[in-house]
């Protein structure tokens, strides 16, 4: 088998971002309010390269009915709900209310709050109040990696034939190849349950810590 290899290393990764759509004013305060108000746990939110990716897939997709399972101070919510089609919603599921504060009055600011439904809670349970049937055009899972298989196995079914599901840090940096910890174990799990899944095509993107994008088949 043959492939192309390319490290990417600190230059290159900047030069990505400085040859990319820069994020705007909002995100980028969003960015760095998060690293200073939830410093320990800023790493969890999506890379910027990522943010300007969900936006611009949304909008590709005409998206009118969206998920994302893992909101935190909000970003990856933005991204998405920026690129909604007229009239589109995006669901939001989390279980901390005190990550998700910082992320309405951003919502506000970017004049999306109101395309924006954000359920506290255990995804797992939440998510079971969702219409029963293939009516989702795009799903992000990015929360608990216990989690992720439950929420494939709810969601995808909601997913409607054509409709996209993301799922972030399917690469667990690089840990997938020589899993050791549990976490890893639950990343490894889940990608042998996604990519052996008849219902959809898949690509793990090699983007940020690893990006899963999976089409539901017809
Ligand atoms: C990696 S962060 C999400 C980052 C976010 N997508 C962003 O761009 O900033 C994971 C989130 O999952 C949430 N979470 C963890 N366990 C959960 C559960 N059982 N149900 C719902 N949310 C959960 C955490 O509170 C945290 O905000």
């Amino acid at each position: 088998m043959s492939f192309k290899e390319l490290p990417l290393t600190p230059e290159l990764h900047d030069y990505v971002l400085s040859h990319s759509t820069p994020v705007d004013e909002i995100a980028a305060e969003l960015i760095a309010e998060t690293r200073t108000v939830v410093a320990g746990h800023a790493s969890m939110q999506v890379a910027p390269e990522q943010a300007a990716f969900l936006r611009m897939l949304t909008s590709l997709l005409g998206v009118r009915h969206a998920v994302e399972v893992g909101t935190f101070t909000g970003l990856s919510a933005l991204s998405i709900a920026r690129g909604l089609a007229d009239g589109g919603k995006l669901v939001c599921f989390d279980i901390s209310e005190q990550f998700t504060r910082l992320a309405h009055r951003y919502w506000e600011r970017a004049g999306v709050d109101d395309r924006i439904d954000l359920r506290l809670g255990r995804a797992a349970e939440r998510i079971k109040e969702l219409p029963d049937e293939p009516y989702l055009d795009l799903v992000f899972i990015d929360a608990d990696k216990g989690g992720y298989v439950t929420y494939w196995n709810e969601l995808v079914p909601r997913v409607r034939p054509g409709g996209v599901i993301l799922v972030d840090n399917t690469l667990w940096s690089g840990r997938v190849v020589d899993p050791r910890s549990e976490s890893d174990r639950f990343i490894t799990g889940f990608n042998e349950v996604a990519r052996n899944d008849p219902r959809v095509e898949l690509v793990i993107l090699p983007i940020a810590d690893g990006l899963t994008i999976a089409r539901r088949l017809p």
